[in-house]
């Protein structure tokens, strides 16, 4: 926690585009919330002073065993170009490897590109922002499916990600439900007692909700369903329409529910296997 007051002086040298932040409690704030103590944190110093910080996690994924994700890396730009973000995610997959993880992701903003593949992340596939009104996504209610809200504090162990939703954004839209103060909903869905999928969905500004929609292993015949009535849960938030980010790979599955309206996101989705 006492690194926070130099993480501050980072975040307000290299995040200043997309997020302002004034003081040492809201940094401190960010870092003590219950989603984020599922991560690991390295920070890089220099003469007892904090330069940089990387961000670290890993979350169960059915097709490739454990993914390992890197939810970000920040070097102050005073320090930049010296190594130090190298040496963080250097040293985040050391410890990723030692936990027999083979595969580790990231979301890179494009003016990052370069440096992710000088440490050997390359792109995979794009990721889209797909929008609809909550209206002209069909309603499928089916009595196989039972829904079941979900209390946030008690979070299901069973839960496998990322099959679907794109590695690390269900957790994040969880963790934003838990540590804000926005108004959300985290959801199961049962097929008799077999857990079959999962979806979350968060109010956004101007009568917008995001969602995101996962299915389990052996279980994606439900994605139609997971996705309507998790979408559709967010008229209880006040919202008119809902967004999601999706893969290419994913991309038409969600076109087969729904007509969205859809724009390629900036964020290049990066790999590396160790
Ligand atoms: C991206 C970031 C972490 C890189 O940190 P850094 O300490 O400057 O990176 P390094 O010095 O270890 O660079 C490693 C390599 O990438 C290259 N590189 C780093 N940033 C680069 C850039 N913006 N453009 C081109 N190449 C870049 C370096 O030249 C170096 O190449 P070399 O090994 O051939 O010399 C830093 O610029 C940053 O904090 N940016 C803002 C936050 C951000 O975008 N984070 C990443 C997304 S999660």
């Amino acid at each position: 926690m006492r690194d926070c007051k130099d993480i501050l002086t980072i975040y307000q040298t290299t995040r200043w585009l997309s997020r302002k932040y004034n003081t040492v409690e809201e940094v401190k704030t960010e870092h003590r919330t219950l989603g984020f103590s599922n991560w690991g944190w390295l920070v890089a110093e220099h003469q007892e002073q904090v330069v940089g910080e990387i961000v670290f996690g890993a979350e169960r994924n059915p097709a490739s065993g454990q993914v390992g994700m890197i939810r970000s890396v920040d070097v102050d730009i005073r320090y930049q170009k010296r190594s130090i973000g190298a040496q963080l995610v250097h040293a985040a997959e050391d410890i990723l490897r030692a936990k027999r993880i083979g595969r580790v992701a990231a979301n890179s903003p494009p003016e990052a590109y370069n440096f992710w593949m000088k440490v050997k992340y390359f792109a995979r596939g794009s990721l889209y922002d797909i929008q609809a009104p909550i209206k002209s996504i069909p309603t499928r209610n089916t009595a196989k499916v039972t829904a079941k809200f979900v209390d946030p504090s008690a979070l299901p162990k069973d839960w496998v990600f990322s099959l679907i939703a794109p590695p690390g954004e269900l957790l994040a839209i969880v963790r934003e439900i838990v540590d804000s103060d926005k108004q959300g909903r985290i959801l199961e869905f049962y097929s008799g007692k077999t857990l079959v999928g999962a979806g979350a969905v968060v109010r956004s500004e101007g009568r917008r909700a995001r969602f995101v929609a996962d299915t389990m292993p052996q279980t994606t015949d439900n994605l139609e369903e997971v996705v309507s009535r998790t979408a559709r849960s967010s008229t209880s938030l006040k919202a008119d329409s809902v967004f999601t980010r999706v893969s290419s790979e994913h991309l038409p599955k969600y076109q087969a529910i729904s007509h969205w309206s859809t724009v390629l996101s900036q964020d290049i989705p990066v790999n590396r296997f160790l």
